[in-house]
C-alpha cells in the first residue's frame, strides 16, 4: 500500500480550503493516517525543498511556505501516490484539469494550494520529516 505526503499550503489555509481538500482525498478511499497542523521553520522548508535549492523560485517558494501556518498530512491507499496527484491536478494551476483542486482553488504556480509527493521514494523521506512513526495510525 502506498503513502504520500500531503501539504495545505499557505494560500489554501488563508482561504479555509483545508477540509474541503482533506475530505476530496478521503472521498477517494485514501486513508487519512496522520494530520498535523505546523509553522514550517526555515530549516524544514529548506529540508523539503532541497531538491528545488538552486532554482530562480527557490528563495521565493521557502518564504511562501513559511508564511503562515500549514496542515500536513500522511494519505494511504491502492497506487495513492498517483492517486493523489490526479486530484490535486497540474501543478501550474493555469495547466490543471477541470474539477481537480488546483483548478478550482490554486491562484498561481507558486500559490497552488498543495503539495504532495511526486514518488514512493520522495514520499518516504517527506513523510519522516514530518512525522514520527507514533504519530502515523494504522486502522
Ligand atoms: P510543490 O509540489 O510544492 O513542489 C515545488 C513547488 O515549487 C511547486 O509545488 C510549485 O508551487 C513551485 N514551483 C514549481 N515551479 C515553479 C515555478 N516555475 N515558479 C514558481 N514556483 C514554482
Amino acid at each position: 500500500m502506498e503513502r504520500s505526503l500531503v501539504l495545505i499550503k499557505p494560500d489554501a489555509m488563508e482561504r479555509g480550503l483545508g477540509g474541503n481538500i482533506i475530505g476530496r482525498l478521503q472521498q477517494q478511499s485514501l486513508k487519512l493516517l496522520a494530520l498535523k497542523m505546523l509553522h514550517m521553520d526555515r530549516d524544514l522548508a529548506e529540508r523539503h525543498y532541497a531538491i528545488h535549492k538552486g532554482k530562480p523560485f527557490y528563495n521565493d517558494l521557502v518564504e511562501y511556505i513559511t508564511s503562515t501556518p500549514i496542515i500536513a498530512c500522511v494519505f494511504e491507499g491502492e497506487g495513492a501516490i498517483d492517486k493523489i496527484r490526479q486530484v490535486m491536478g497540474a501543478t501550474d494551476p493555469a495547466r490543471a484539469e477541470a474539477g481537480t483542486v488546483r483548478a478550482d482553488f490554486g491562484l498561481d504556480i507558486q500559490r497552488n494550494a498543495t503539495h504532495a509527493s511526486d514518488s514512493l521514494e520522495n514520499a518516504r523521506k517527506e513523510i519522516e520529516l514530518f512525522f514520527t512513526a507514533d504519530e502515523i495510525f494504522e486502522y
